[in-house]
């Protein structure tokens, strides 16, 4: 069985494809390349549900909290800089939301605001991965690992259930698909200018 740390670095993979994506459309944006306005709806909702109800959701519901009693530092620790940092990436969040309101797309503000979410992520994800995660298996006991793990995966049934599918299909030649099926197994294909990738099974 995966334990609850496995859980949460394998979505930080996930995010962190998504984060290659968003940039791939940000580059094409900026060299005038017409952004497909589908394309990034359906890539924020992805980010959304994926990263920030499920995968944050977890955090600030149950590893977070769990941490706390165990004697980590909210405020002025640790959590407290991970919670403002999903504040600062919701703010982002909702900067590119409002850059193709009325379905156009403000180029300036949207590569601005997810230059700034995706600098934001990866930083969050590298200190979690390094500095927060390792405390789970340093601070909480075997039964208190698994109770979390369990939570986590009905969190996970509750905010994305049998999962969902997002093909995002640029004309210019960005295709993703992805693949989020239940709780177990996600799939990625990344085609960026008719080069296939797998990136992740
Ligand atoms: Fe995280």
């Amino acid at each position: 069985m995966k334990t609850a740390e496995e859980d949460l670095m394998h979505e930080h993979q996930v995010i962190q494809i998504a984060l290659n994506i968003l940039e791939k459309i940000g580059e094409r944006s900026q060299k005038d390349e017409i952004a497909n306005y589908r394309d990034i709806k359906d890539l924020l909702g992805f980010l959304t549900e994926f990263a920030d109800k499920c995968h944050h959701g977890k955090e600030e519901g149950f590893l977070f909290p769990t941490l706390e009693k165990a004697g980590i530092r909210n405020e002025g620790g640790p959590i407290g800089v991970m919670l403002s940092e999903h504040t600062h990436g919701r703010n982002f969040i909702k900067q590119m939301q409002n850059s193709i309101e009325d379905e156009k797309v403000d180029k300036n503000q949207l590569i601005g605001a997810s230059i700034n979410y995706i600098r934001l992520l990866r930083l969050h994800i590298q200190k979690e991965n390094s500095v927060l995660f390792p405390l789970i298996d340093n601070r909480l006991s075997a039964s208190e690992q698994k109770e979390m793990y369990e939570n986590f995966e009905n969190h996970e049934e509750k905010v994305i259930g049998e999962g969902f599918l997002l093909f995002v299909n640029s004309d210019s030649s960005i295709i993703m698909s992805l693949n989020v099926i239940g709780v177990k197994s996600v799939k990625f294909m990344v085609l960026f200018s008719s080069r296939s990738r797998l990136l992740n099974t």
